[in-house]
């Protein structure tokens, strides 16, 4: 696992946007797929990238899955996509077919089996009977979490779907989520971490041990995954 640590929440937003921009400009394919995840840290990420890289234009080349959805309509104010399409979404020029959503206001089951399906239909390189995105965005909740796995849920992180439906454990709210064998597989998985109360999952993350989903996809990931952090 590579850190890369900085001062402030918006130096960790534009580290991980221009990482994320490098990356696409020299993928030598017509599509980058790219799956982002949702909560809280992203959403500055996004202003970020919409108010500070405008002039770069991935747009074209970039299409757009998601980790993970929280099971209410794109106009709740808890959607992932309803987040996105606010901070970023709605101030660029992203072509509307190259965003692909999650249903969060259908059933369920239904929209997990949908989504994997379409994912695995998109053209991006399968392996194993799972897509392998060519970047995903994660975050870690301050309990271990990744994607919507929570860690009273590990063995969804092995699950033979690509999308699962998961429960968070407080709320009861149901999640459609991105199991743990696509994410392991992507070539670039990148954490963007910022706020003290994650210095704890950090700190799994750097130990030897599956203390949880994140940790769990640091100590599984084929390729080398990357944490941008405000924690020094
Ligand atoms: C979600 C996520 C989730 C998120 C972490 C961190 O829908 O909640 O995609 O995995 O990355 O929970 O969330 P915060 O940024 O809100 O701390």
């Amino acid at each position: 696992m590579r850190v890369h640590t900085y001062l402030s929440k918006t130096d960790t937003a534009r580290a991980i946007v221009r990482r994320l921009l490098a990356l696409i400009d020299v993928a030598d394919k017509p599509y980058f797929h790219l799956a982002l995840s949702g909560g809280t840290t992203p959403a500055h990420m996004f202003d970020v990238w919409a108010d500070e890289f405008a002039a770069q234009n991935p747009w074209k080349r970039l299409r757009l899955y998601w980790v993970d959805e929280r099971c209410v309509p794109p106009t709740d104010a808890e959607s992932n996509y309803g987040m996105t399409k606010k901070h970023l979404l709605d101030k660029v020029a992203m072509p509307s077919e190259q965003v692909f959503r999650i249903y969060g206001e259908a059933d369920a089951q239904a929209e997990a089996v949908r989504y994997a399906r379409m994912v695995a239909q998109s053209g991006m390189p399968m392996q194993d009977g799972f897509p392998v995105f060519d970047a995903i965005l994660l975050g870690a909740g301050d309990d271990g979490h990744t994607s919507s796995i929570f860690p009273d849920r590990m063995e969804l992180l092995q699950s033979p779907h690509s999308y699962v439906v998961a429960v968070h454990p407080t709320s009861g709210q149901k999640r459609i989520a991105l199991t743990g064998e696509p994410i392991v597989r992507s070539p670039h998985v990148l954490f963007l971490m910022t706020g003290e109360g994650k210095r704890p999952v950090l700190h799994d993350m750097q130990s030897s041990a599956d203390t949880g989903p994140a940790a769990y996809v640091v100590h599984h990931a084929k390729h080398e995954v990357e944490v941008f952090t405000d924690l020094g």
